[in-house]
This record gives structure tokens, sequence and C-alpha cells, in this order.
């Protein structure tokens, strides 16, 4: 008897695109990225380039994160990450901006390349300039042994599995794990984080995978608010603090895969400019959930809906005040506020995915884009 076996499906794992399927593999490959590094039972992160360079990582005076696309937003993240637990100054860079500027770097700085591939371009040549002035490069890779890492004098991968899908998921919050491990890490060694807050961040950390487990389970209910959006020629991401770099990868997300028009904005930054665009054709997505910027960005919503546009609000579970003046709500599980992009960044996925999908697009290959750009 013949069976049919389509390869290609098979690869999908029963998914009926890459994106969704690495969308749902997040608990699992974080997972993956944490193990034998952070350890509950004894309160401990390890990251063994953190052991075998700390020498060259504590003298240093500024760290420098160059990198494109999605691994640029994680930088922003981190950069956070980095300066509020370690008190290291954190510069982020587009690797195709500093390579041509003529950059001021000196060997005292430590550069961190984060690439899922290893093979970015202009990445590569940003390294081969700090390197050329004496900076200690260190990279943050998916890719086993392709280019960047070979370029590196240290680094960690991420250990996310490979990654088919041209709009980054999984690489993302892989990125920004290791991120948060490497501040960590470097936090404790420095004693710039006290005891109690270290333990309360890495067993917030280790709980994250299943957290994103419970994100997903409102698949469904994004995938039936997403047929709504689809008539959008333009949407508006809002976020602050460690929500801002979310608000720009979610709104990366829907261009790379819905062709529709998306910017990420600082939330408060919308009165200089972006205010002007809101109507009632404007779907606005504010991740708003409850942390120190909250009452703020509930004031950034109420501007937002005096203009008539369309509220999409991610907010923490026991919001009541949002659910009350926002369109849709999408709500999370509580986490700490340096963990909440690892947690909002899940259901921005899930909306570009489901968006482009009802658009009959072509969700894995993208038009024009490519998952690894070689080229300048
Ligand atoms: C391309 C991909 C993006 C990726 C960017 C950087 O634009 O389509 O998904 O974020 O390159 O790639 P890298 O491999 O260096 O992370």
């Amino acid at each position: 008897k013949k069976v049919d076996i389509n390869l290609g499906q098979l690869e999908k794992g029963g998914f009926p695109h890459f994106m969704l399927k690495e969308i749902f593999e997040q608990p699992e490959c974080l997972t993956n990225c944490m193990r034998g590094r952070v350890n509950v039972d004894t309160d401990n992160v390890v990251l063994s380039a953190v052991i075998d360079y700390k020498k060259q990582l504590l003298d240093a005076n500024r760290f420098i994160i160059v990198a494109c696309g999605t691994s640029w937003h994680a930088g922003l993240i981190g950069k956070q990450m980095i300066e509020q637990l370690c008190r290291i100054p954190v510069e982020v860079e587009y690797a195709s901006e500093f390579r041509y500027r003529n950059p001021v770097i000196t060997s005292k700085d430590v550069v961190i390349a984060i690439s899922q591939s290893g093979e970015t371009a202009d990445t590569l040549a940003a390294i081969q300039l700090a390197k050329e002035h004496g900076a200690f490069i260190y990279g943050i890779c998916n890719a086993i042994g392709s280019s960047i890492p070979r370029a590196t004098d240290t680094g960690s991968y991420i250990h996310v599995g490979p990654e088919i899908g041209v709009a980054s998921t999984k690489a993302f919050t892989g990125q920004v794990t290791v991120l948060t491990m490497l501040a960590l890490a470097l936090a404790k060694e420095k004693g710039t984080i006290s005891t109690e807050n270290y333990m309360h961040v890495v067993k917030e950390l280790h709980e994250i995978p299943n957290k994103i487990k419970t994100v997903l389970q409102l698949n469904d209910r994004i995938a039936d608010l997403s047929r709504t959006f689809t008539y959008a020629r333009n949407f508006l991401y809002l976020g602050r603090g460690f929500s801002y770099p979310v608000a720009l990868e979610g709104a990366l997300k829907l261009k790379e895969i819905s062709y529709i028009h998306a910017e990420g904005y600082p939330a408060a930054e919308m009165k200089h400019g972006p205010i002007a665009l809101i109507d009632s054709d404007m779907p606005v997505v504010v991740i708003a959930t409850h942390n120190a910027m909250y009452e703020k960005v509930l004031s950034n919503i109420q501007e937002v809906k005096a203009r008539k546009g369309k509220v999409i609000a991610i907010v923490s579970h026991d919001d009541n005040t949002i659910s009350k003046i926002a369109d849709e709500v999408i709500e999370l599980p509580d986490t700490i506020e340096c963990l909440e992009p690892l947690l909002t960044t899940i259901p921005l996925q899930l909306l570009a995915y489901h968006v482009a999908v009802c658009k009959g697009l072509d969700v894995d290959q993208p038009r024009n884009l490519a998952k690894s750009v070689t080229v300048e």
C-alpha cells in the first residue's frame, strides 16, 4: 500500500506554517536555552563565557551592542537589563550605521554582537571594525559554528534550534533570555544586585516557559480578533520602558508578513507626531501591563480613545480599568517588569501571524525578505 507523506508538512510538526510552529515552540526553546545555565535550586545563573572572561567583562567601561532587525530589538531590551542590573553603560547600534561612522571604540569596550544566523554581513563587518580597535567581542548567536561566533572572542549560543520562518520569533525570545542571564551573572560578579533581587529574578526567569504556555492558549482568541483588523492600512504600536522595544518588534513582525505599514513608538512620543494620524480607522496596539509606567500608559490610551482610535491593549490578568476603555484586551500572566518582554512579545507575534494568514499571504516566505542577509 502506498502511503503519501508530505515532507514539508512533517517538518512543520502539524502546524500550517513554520512561523506558527516556532511561536509554539518557545516554551521548550527557552527551557533549552536556560538548561545548565539557570539553576533554581541553587539560585544561580552560570554562563561559561562569564566564568572564562570575567576580567574582560567586568573591566569594561561600556558595552556596545551591534545587531540588525529583530536582533537589534533584543539588544534594546538587553541595554535596559544590563544598565539596570549591572550599572554598566550600554549603547545599541545598528551594525550598518556603526561600521561606516568611524565610531569611538577603545580596548575598554566590550562589543556584544547579536545575530540569529551568525551570517549577517553588516554585523560581521561591525565586529571586524571593533576588533581592529582592540575591543573584546561577545557573540549571542543561534546558528552553531556560523561566521559570527567564529569571529568573536567568546559568547553564548541561544540554543533555540534552527529557525526557518523568515520572521524571527523564537530567536528573539532566546536572545532576550541570554541577555537576561548575562545581566544576572555580571550583576552578581559586580555586586550591583541584592541577593534578594537576584534570587527573585532567577526564580521568575525559570517560570517564564510555563507562563508562555499560558499565553499561547490565547491563540484562538487572537486569531479571532485578527480578522477584524485585516482592513487596516496602518498600525501603531506603543509601549514604554521595557515595552518600547516590544512595540518596535510587534510593528516589525506585522510589516514583514502582513505588508501593513506599522510603526512602533515610545508611548509618550505619540504626542510629538503620530497622534496626528489617529482616527477611527487606526488600530493602536498598546502594551499596558501592570508596572511602574501603568498610569502613564493608561493616559496614552485615553488620548487614543479621545480621537476614536481602535485600541488593542496587552494587559495584566487582573486589569479592570483598561478592559473598560480598550476595544480589545489581551490578558497576560504577571511577571516582573524586566521579564515582561518575554511574555508581551508572544501575542504580538500571534497577531502578526493571524492578520497575514487572514489576508492569504505567504507567512513563511514574505516578499522581498531574506532569512539571512549576507550582502550589504
Ligand atoms: C533579516 C531577517 C530578520 C533578522 C535580521 C538580522 O532581516 O529577516 O529576521 O532579524 O536579518 O538577522 P540576524 O541573523 O543577524 O539576527
